[in-house]
Formats: structure tokens, sequence, C-alpha cells
């Protein structure tokens, strides 16, 4: 029997995945996908080019960028920070758990961005969100620290990134990375602050660790 499309994610979300504290966060609690959460499902709704779930599993770079922001609440407190590509929101439930005064999360995928808002509800924050791609356009108002957990996986992402990084810091704002060296990160743009050891991704199978940063954008 065909299956229907889900027009509410967030209800698929809180029926088909299991909110479970992170492994190496164990302050902050997702929801995460299981082997029969059926996130196919979801993306029936947006078609063929709908982007892939990465908002329903954890990422080394956001895992060590979260760390490194509840091992360093004063890297972010009263602050208003951008988590760019926030996917299931965990950086910025970070900042928020670390006392920033704001966060806006922007993703792409509209299924991000409910998770990311079911998310922060689960741990007690509350997170903007917006679905954007802000990688396009000038720096945003109202910010003053942009961070950014595993954005480049991709040649030309990763080249807009860091675009948008260099306009925002032009602009007198702040950013940090967090990503497990990936092949197009921008090292001549990277000030190393903090190496982390994670385990915690992808489906979180028995994942070997893996070596983590986290970076000052200059
Ligand atoms: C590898 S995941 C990382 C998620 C999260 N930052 C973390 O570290 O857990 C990449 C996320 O970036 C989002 N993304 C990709 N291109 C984007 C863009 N141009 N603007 C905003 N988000 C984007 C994807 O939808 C996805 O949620």
């Amino acid at each position: 029997m065909p299956q229907r499309p889900i027009a509410d994610p967030e209800a698929f979300i809180k029926a088909h995945l299991k909110l479970v504290a992170v492994p190496s966060l164990p302050r902050v609690r997702l929801y995460r996908a299981q082997p029969t959460s059926g996130l196919w499902r979801l993306a029936e709704v947006s078609g063929k080019d709908a982007p892939s779930p990465y908002w329903a599993y954890g990422w080394a770079g956001g895992l060590a960028l979260a760390r490194y922001v509840l091992e360093h609440p004063e890297a972010v407190e009263g602050r208003r920070v951008l988590d760019l590509g926030t996917g299931s929101g965990l950086v910025g439930i970070a900042a928020m758990l670390s006392d920033a005064a704001s966060v806006l999360a922007a993703d792409i995928d509209p299924n991000a961005v409910a998770a990311a808002g079911l998310n922060a509800k689960a741990n007690g924050v509350a997170l903007s969100t917006r679905l954007a791609d802000l990688t396009a356009g000038p720096p945003p108002a109202g910010v003053d620290l942009v961070l950014v957990g595993d954005l480049f996986y991709d040649p030309d992402l990763a080249r807009r990134v860091a675009g948008f990084l260099g306009r925002c810091r032009a602009a007198g704002m702040e950013a940090l990375v967090g990503d497990p060296g990936r092949a197009f990160l921008p090292h001549e743009r990277l000030t190393r602050l903090a190496d982390y050891p994670v385990s915690d991704f992808g489906d979180g199978m028995g994942a070997a660790a893996t070596a983590s940063a986290v970076f000052r954008f200059t």
C-alpha cells in the first residue's frame, strides 16, 4: 500500500525518532534517527531532490563545536549568535545553554528547521529558526558571532560559506568553525583553538573515534 506523504515533520519526528542524550555531551538531548525511523518518508513530501536528513544524525564538526561552546561559555555568553547550517540545532542549543543572548538557527532544509525547534524545546531553550540560505546574502543584522558546524564537506558550499564568513568578519562579527578536517576547509583563514576526539556521529553504531577540531575564522 502506498505511504501517505508526511505533512507535519514535527509530528513525524516525535513519533518516529527517539529523544536521547548525546553520548559525548550528556547535557544535551536530541531526536535521533533509529533504524526503524523511516526517514525516507519525510523526503517523499519534498520530491526526489529533497535534502539528505543530516539533521537526524550527529556530525563530527558540530559535536566538537558544541563541546567547545559548553566548555567555554565565555565564547558565547551575552552574544547574539547565528548557527549557520544548524541541522539538529545542536550547536545553537549548546550556545543557549552557555547563556548566549539569542541564537538564530538557519538551514535550507525545512525538516532541519523543524527538528532544531523541537530539539531546542526538549533542552529547555529557545532558538529563532530561519529557513534560508544566508550564505548568498550580506552579513545578517543583529549577529555578533557566527558558529559553523561541519559545513566544509562540499566544494561549492565550502566556497560560499568561506565567502560569507569573510563578509561577516569584515562587518565586525566573530566566527568559530567546528570541523574534522574535511577536504574543503579554508585552512588559510583558520586558527586552531581546540582538538576533540569524537565518536558519536553518523548513525552512531560503533563509529571509531575521529579527530575533530574548533577553529577561529580570521
Ligand atoms: C553536515 S550537516 C551539519 C549540521 C550541524 N551544523 C551539525 O554540525 O550538527 C550540514 C547542514 O547544513 C545544511 N546546509 C547545507 N547548505 C546550507 C546552506 N547553504 N545554508 C544553510 N544550511 C545549509 C544542511 O541542510 C545540513 O542541515
